[in-house]
């Protein structure tokens, strides 16, 4: 399709396959789909969730919102459902807002997705995009626990470097073209700046060091930003679950399939602590560190 080679993707971002979605298949679809495996590994029901929150940018309908569609398609009633829009930090954001919802006491049981189809935001004559993005879904519930759960959590923006990775809406009054912009190798740089702060700060924030860390589950963008990263917490890469050969970058679903990849595998066990980061466009970031 574009002027490129396997050796340049391999080499600059670390990606060998991607999935791209179906032309039927939408972030509520693939998100009601991931959503029935979580219920099925958590032993619940459908109806035991109270909120449902999907983290997205490629909803296929401003409303009802992916999150609605996904509470239809599994035959939740009455929960509250609502999408978050913080692109490849979607998740994190969505879990920041999960873990408020539960101690507050207005949710029991949130069933958090991320779910996109960035590949088809994607200009199919740019390679600088085309390249990386893969769809995908994931999908985890929160609950209240004295065992387990959240240690800390951290979520920010820089509200002024959004033209550096942009998803026009022209319809909606967006000046530039519809595809997918961004100026990789600037992003690169903040990215692995602050993904080294955010991670730190976390850990800080939960009283821990990365000594206490079993496992990194991080965005899935760039395998060279995923090692600097672990370089930074001077984690062997035998402790980071890595998607992105497979998958490629998954937006806002990176962080949710790389956790479930970690879980079915038997990597990561009951108890063990694992500390999930993610960064994308707006600027924006989030992690979240948890005891399994
Ligand atoms: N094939 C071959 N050559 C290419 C390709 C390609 N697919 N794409 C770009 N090039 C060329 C460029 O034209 C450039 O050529 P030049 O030196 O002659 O000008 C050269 O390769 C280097 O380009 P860079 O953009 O500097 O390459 P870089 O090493 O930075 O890799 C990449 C690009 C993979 C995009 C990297 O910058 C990256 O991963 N950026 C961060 C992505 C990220 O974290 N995004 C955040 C989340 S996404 C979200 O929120 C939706």
């Amino acid at each position: 399709m574009v002027e490129t080679s396997d050796e340049w993707i391999t080499e600059r971002t670390g990606i060998k396959e991607r999935r791209i979605a179906a032309p039927e298949e939408t972030a509520a679809t693939m998100g009601a789909q991931a959503a029935k495996q979580a219920l099925e590994a958590a032993s619940l029901q459908a109806t035991d969730i109270d909120t449902v929150i999907c983290a997205t940018t490629s909803s296929a309908y401003a409303f009802p919102s992916s999150a609605c569609e996904i509470a239809r398609l599994l035959g939740i009633e009455r929960a509250m459902a609502f999408d978050v829009a913080a692109a490849c930090a979607g998740f994190s954001y969505a879990y920041s807002v999960a873990h408020s919802l539960i101690l507050s006491g207005q949710s029991s049981k949130v069933l958090i997705v991320g779910s996109d189809l960035l590949s088809r935001a994607c200009d199919p004559t740019d390679r600088t995009t085309i390249i990386l993005f893969g769809d995908g879904a994931g999908a985890c519930i929160l609950g209240a626990s004295d065992t387990q759960g959240t240690i800390a959590l951290h979520a920010s923006a820089d509200p002024f470097s959004g033209d550096l990775l942009s998803l026009p809406i022209p319809q909606r009054g967006a000046i530039e073209t519809p595809w997918l912009y961004m100026k990789g190798n600037e992003v690169f740089k903040r990215a692995v700046v602050v993904l080294a702060e955010l991670v730190t700060k976390t850990l800080e924030k939960g009283q821990m060091t990365a000594a206490d860390l079993d496992y990194l589950v991080p965005h899935q963008a760039n395998l060279r930003i995923i090692a600097a990263t672990a370089r930074k917490l001077h984690l062997d890469m035998a402790q980071v679950i890595v998607t992105l050969d497979k998958q490629g970058n998954t937006s806002a679903a990176s962080v949710p399939l790389a956790l479930d990849e970690g879980i079915r595998s038997g990597r990561i066990k009951r108890g063990d602590v694992l500390l999930l980061e993610s960064f994308g466009g707006g600027f924006t970031w989030g992690s979240a560190l948890v005891r399994y």
